[in-house]
């Protein structure tokens, strides 16, 4: 039963290694452009009688004109409300403004085009000039059609529905591992029931070849409230800084980066190696003697720290997995172990490990491993949360729901009980942040705080056991 988890894991190396093309990226929604200013390069706006493209967050409609379009009256300066109520009615002329007849769609195109208002005057400087497609253009008119009503609802809500996203692999190798994890979230949703009168429905993508792109047309799509996207580790920064979309339960990326609308269940790999160095040094007697594969980065000086922490010495540094298992023979005396960075083929060590007497330990994240290599009892291996699934049922016969999703669906769940009747995908970002010592069942207590959306440093250390199948060494562990 215990292996289950480590195919959950294969499978998430195979889609995490995938990037996202930029051509995948570009559907931009009515929203996206009033609320973010749409994808960095999707969309075109300068300022009158420049040639310098704005960024999204100095072109997007709400900077100015506010999240509800009301328009904005502070000190000497005002801007306009822009609801399409007000827009498309003529304004009588006042004491600091000029009148104007009211918009349609031509004179609205030539506002936004020329800087042109619908009386034919030119509009003062500080409104940017934005060069939008057709497409572009009718999708941020819809917007406008309802920006500050009723019906200007984030994504994904309605009066008696929530939509949650996830994307998975459901077609491909991993397919059995990706509907069992559908069916597990779509069960876990279900079983929450209805939340101040909205049931929780999924919508799950296919990653098919590429899970970064999936994810971006889901988020940009505009069909979902929020993601729990526990098998995406990098991914999710690629639609995260132009979306206000929450993303509950990937592991955190590497190096660290600030988490706006993101939730991290999982230690970060930094940690999870960290923990590793401590568990090597405390079964070495004397100084550990370490060997370290592969890349340089973050990891590899998170490795590097811990190990001067635990007073070990690191004898040999190999950037490449090329001859790595004979490493350990070549060098007199042998280090006490060899450690695997992520990105190492860890599998093609472990094959060869047998083969290799000795008494040295090989180490590195249980993630990079198949099912059924991981048998040889001088092997440790790190993981973020506990091998086990404590919704499964007959795991030898059905791929069971890995734990993190198990989790993240939890979180998700107690942010939407706690966000109360109004749904908003910032409110639900605030509710989260209130989540203090809350039980997942695979993980120590989640907590969360404002600015502080990870949870936890803390990993466990296993090893097989001929007779034991895998045993966990100690228990939970952040780095000493
Ligand atoms: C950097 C600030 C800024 C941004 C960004 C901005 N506007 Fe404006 N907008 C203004 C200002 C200032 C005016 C008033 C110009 C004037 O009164 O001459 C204005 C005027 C307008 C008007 C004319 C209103 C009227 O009653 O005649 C429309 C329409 C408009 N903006 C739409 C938009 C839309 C749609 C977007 C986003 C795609 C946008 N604006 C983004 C600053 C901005």
């Amino acid at each position: 039963m215990r292996r289950t988890v480590l195919i959950g894991f294969s499978a998430l190396a195979a889609t995490a290694a995938l990037a996202a093309s930029a051509a995948e990226l570009s559907a931009t929604s009515g929203r996206g452009i009033f609320r973010f200013g749409g994808e960095a390069s999707d969309v075109i706006a300068t300022f009158a009688g420049s040639s310098a493209l704005l960024r999204p967050g100095v072109r997007r409609c709400a900077a100015c004109h506010g999240a509800d379009g009301a328009g904005v009256r502070e000190g000497g300066v005002t801007i306009p409300p822009i609801t399409w109520r007000v827009l498309t009615a003529p304004r009588e002329a006042s004491a600091g403004r000029a009148g104007r007849p009211g918009y349609d769609e031509t004179t609205l195109r030539r506002a936004l085009a020329d800087g042109i208002d619908s009386a034919g005057v030119p509009l003062a400087a500080g409104m940017p000039r934005f060069q939008l497609t057709p497409a572009q253009a009718t999708a941020l008119f819809d917007h406008l059609r309802i920006v500050g009503s009723e019906r200007d609802l984030d994504p994904g809500v309605a009066d008696d529905e929530i939509r949650v996203g996830t994307v998975l692999p459901l077609s491909g190798t991993h397919a059995a591992w990706g509907q069992a994890m559908r069916a597990g979230i779509e069960a876990a949703l279900e079983s929450a029931g209805a939340i101040y009168g909205r049931r929780l429905r999924l919508v799950a993508v296919d990653a098919g070849d590429n899970a970064a792109a999936a994810l971006a047309r889901l988020a940009a799509s505009d069909q979902v409230f929020a993601l729990v996207a526990s098998v995406l580790a990098g991914e999710a920064d690629t639609i995260a800084m132009t979306d206000d979309l929450p993303i509950i339960g990937p592991v955190a990326p590497t190096p660290a980066r600030p988490a706006v609308t993101q939730f991290y269940l999982l230690a970060p790999l930094e940690d999870q190696m960290r923990v590793l160095v401590d568990e090597l040094a405390s079964e070495t007697p004397h100084g550990l003697r370490l060997a370290v594969i592969g890349p340089d980065g973050s990891v590899a000086d998170a490795v590097a720290d811990q190990a001067t922490r635990n007073g070990a010495i690191i004898v040999r540094r190999v950037l490449a997995d090329d001859g790595a298992a004979a490493l350990a023979q070549a060098i007199e005396p042998a280090p006490d172990a060899v450690l695997a960075l992520p990105g190492v083929d860890l599998r093609r060590l472990v094959a060869e490990l047998d083969s290799r007497p000795g008494d040295w330990l090989l180490a590195g994240p249980a993630e990079a491993l198949a099912p059924g290599a991981a048998s040889n009892e001088r092997l440790r291996l790190v993981l973020p949360l506990l091998p086990g699934d404590p919704h499964s049922r007959d795991a030898s016969t059905t791929p069971t729901m890995p734990p993190a999703a198990v989790a993240a669906t939890a979180v998700l769940v107690e942010g939407l009980k706690r966000m109360g009747a109004r749904a908003t995908r910032a409110g639900l970002v605030a509710a989260i942040e209130t989540v203090r010592d809350f039980p997942t069942g695979v993980l120590p207590p989640v907590s969360f705080a404002r600015g502080q959306h990870g949870c936890n440093r803390a990993s466990v250390v296993i090893r097989p056991d001929r007779s034991r199948g895998i045993v966990v060494l100690g228990d939970w562990r952040a780095p000493r």
